[in-house]
């Protein structure tokens, strides 16, 4: 069985009989219908870059097999549009930015070396590794490191393969990997939130009063801080071996600058759509060690 779709263009011909397709039981309130999609297609210039730029993005093999059609496909069980468009919009240089839909069978992703690094046994976790790995997987494929494992450490963290930096992050549905060259970088932190709002009980854990100040009236700004800390978390441990409280982290959301704790800076980007993701870099002899305080 393979698993993804073939896409056809909707002519004039066959217009019809896609508006009729019926969604199967439970998925009316996940997508929007047929009807609606074929008039967006026609109308909305936004909807028809997406399918362009999905299409673009097809693993070489899937495309090859669908020369020909002249309309492309894209692999919908594992690609969220919207993170396409998203992640395609957060231009990091220096890094490659993936994600994948956790999908069933994706715990098989992980080498036998990853599946002995990891200290958790619940299912939902092992998927979520290996989607990640996946992903982060098929990064380094496409940078010429064919097929190597990325362990778990004791305390958590990657542990990339040499000449590799990157960071992966998971929630219940998607997976999403950063990688680049540590010629490049020192180091990267990925994280991906619901954009939800933090609860308001949080914001004093996670928020110095300045930072409460600079994300006043912004109902997700709490949420961005928190992903931007969390991300800037990865980031860095790996580097320092520290753990860091969210108080220990400084975030100049004006500048997209965060210093941590031990004066080191970190790049910051991020871009809000049916979620927060964000990416923090360390960039190349960055250890500008400010004055404690
Ligand atoms: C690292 C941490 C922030 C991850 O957050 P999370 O919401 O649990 O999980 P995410 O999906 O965002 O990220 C999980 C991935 O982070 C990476 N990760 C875990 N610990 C890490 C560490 N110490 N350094 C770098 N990356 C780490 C792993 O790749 C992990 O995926 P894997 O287990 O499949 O390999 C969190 O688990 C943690 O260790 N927190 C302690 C420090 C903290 O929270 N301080 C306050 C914020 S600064």
């Amino acid at each position: 069985m393979t698993d993804y779709v073939k896409l056809k263009k909707v002519t004039a011909d066959n217009w019809e009989a896609v508006v009729e397709l019926e969604l199967g039981a439970g998925q009316e309130d996940l997508v929007t219908s047929n009807l609606y999609s074929v008039a967006e297609a026609q109308f909305d210039p936004d909807a028809r870059h997406l399918c362009r730029e999905a299409c673009r993005r097809l693993p070489d093999v899937q495309r090859a097999e669908n020369e020909g059609q002249g309309e492309g496909s894209f692999d919908l069980s594992i690609h969220d549009p919207v993170f396409l468009r998203a992640i395609d919009a957060l231009v990091v240089p220096g890094l490659l930015i993936g994600h994948r839909v956790i999908s069933q069978g994706d715990e098989l992703a992980l080498l036998h070396e990853e599946m002995a690094s990891l200290s958790f046994s619940a299912i939902e976790r092992r998927l979520a590794s290996g989607a990640a790995r996946r992903v982060a997987r098929e990064l380094m494929n496409s940078m010429g490191f064919a097929g190597l494992p990325i362990l778990r450490s004791t305390f958590g963290a990657p542990v990339w393969p040499a000449g590799i930096v990157g960071s992966m992050a998971h929630d219940d549905r998607i997976a999403v990997a950063a990688v680049g060259l540590r010629r490049d970088l020192d180091a990267v932190g990925i994280d991906i939130e619901p954009a939800t709002p933090l609860p308001p009980d949080m914001l004093e854990l996670i928020a110095t009063p300045q930072e409460r100040r600079a994300i006043a009236d912004n109902p997700l700004g709490a949420k961005l801080l928190f992903a931007i800390k969390e991300a800037v978390y990865k980031a860095a441990y790996p580097l320092d071996q520290e753990f860091l409280d969210f108080h220990d982290i400084k975030v100049d959301l004006a500048g997209r600058l965060a210093t941590t704790r031990a004066g080191r800076t970190l790049a910051l980007h991020w871009c809000v759509f049916s979620h927060v993701l964000v990416v923090a870099t360390v960039q190349k002899a960055s250890m500008d060690y400010l004055p404690s305080s």
